[in-house]
């Protein structure tokens, strides 16, 4: 099954499947430059911060998201299975790709 998110920020809207990381959503997406890096939790540059909805997160590097961060909603795109539409504010790297 396939769940939406929609990127506040610009007011773009993607399908997801609860199965696929939410960068694979994103890169769907088509957007020029969206910085695709390790696609493991490790390099930073898919971060994002989720403002409402369900997800599973798997681990992420300590370097790129703090406790506090995580706390409050902060996760690398790569990481994170949604599990319910969410909706998303793009930070860091992906900020400057994805408001172009
Ligand atoms: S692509 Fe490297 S942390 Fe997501």
């Amino acid at each position: 099954m396939s769940v939406q998110i929609s990127i506040e920020d610009t007011g773009d809207v993607f399908p997801c499947a609860e199965t696929k990381h939410l960068l694979a959503g994103m890169i769907q997406l088509g957007k020029k430059g969206i910085p695709v890096g390790c696609r493991s939790g490790g390099c930073g540059v898919c971060k994002v911060k989720v403002l409402s909805g369900d997800y599973i997160s798997k681990k992420m590097s300590r370097d790129h998201v703090t406790e506090d961060e995580e706390r409050q909603g902060v996760v690398l795109a790569c990481r994170v299975f949604p599990q319910t539409d969410l909706k998303l504010s793009v930070i860091g790297h992906l900020q400057k790709a994805i408001m172009r």
